[in-house]
């Protein structure tokens, strides 16, 4: 499996490094505040569990699944795997995701909280935001790290199911990408 990684952008200590000046900010703006985080699986659950920890606030969680990618590619069009969403009528939702991307997946949830929730405010966190070429979707309110226009995977990121448990963050190499392509 690690044979299968160009390079390392960001190795676990450094993640968590920054998952602690994250928490804080997140932990100052939603001070006094009725917190709900809606995480999106399955990219966001390692992120999720080592963010959510550093958190100390008496937030609630829900968390859906939902799929855009096949591969490599965004397939342009977001499916939701579940119907119900929980009852957030007038708490503050953040959402939780792994990367940006195009900003298609971020833009339809936030579309969806928007249209059916009745939120008090929705916001938006990423671990890692993609320095596209064209614009994004959407923008998020908390980004952890940028990272250049490639396909990475570990620490909750997978292609096509691989990789998810790497505990740091890779480029996946070329030839691994054919050898596991679909
Ligand atoms: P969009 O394009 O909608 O993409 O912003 C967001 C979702 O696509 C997945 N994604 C990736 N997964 N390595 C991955 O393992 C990547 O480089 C990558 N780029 C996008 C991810 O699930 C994210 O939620």
């Amino acid at each position: 499996m690690q044979s299968d990684i160009d390079r390392i952008l960001y190795h676990e200590t450094t993640i968590l490094s920054r998952l602690d000046e994250m928490a804080h900010t997140i932990a100052k703006d939603y001070e006094d505040k009725e917190l709900t985080v809606v995480s999106i699986l399955n990219g966001s659950f390692i992120f999720m569990a080592d963010l959510l920890r550093r958190i100390p606030l008496p937030l609630q969680i829900d968390s859906w699944s939902v799929s855009s990618y096949h591969g490599t590619k965004s397939k342009g069009h977001i499916e939701f795997r579940q119907n119900s969403i929980a009852d957030v009528i007038g708490r503050h939702v953040l959402i939780l995701d792994d990367i940006l991307d195009s900003g298609l997946t971020l833009r339809a949830i936030k579309d969806r909280l928007e249209a059916e929730s009745g939120a008090a405010s929705i916001r938006s966190c990423v671990l890692l935001r993609k320095k596209l070429q064209c614009e994004a979707a959407t923008v998020a309110d908390y980004i952890g790290f940028e990272i250049p226009d490639e396909f990475v995977v570990g620490y909750g990121l997978d292609y096509n199911e691989r990789y998810r448990n790497l505990p740091y963050i890779g480029v996946l190499k070329e030839e691994a990408i054919r050898r596991h392509a679909r």
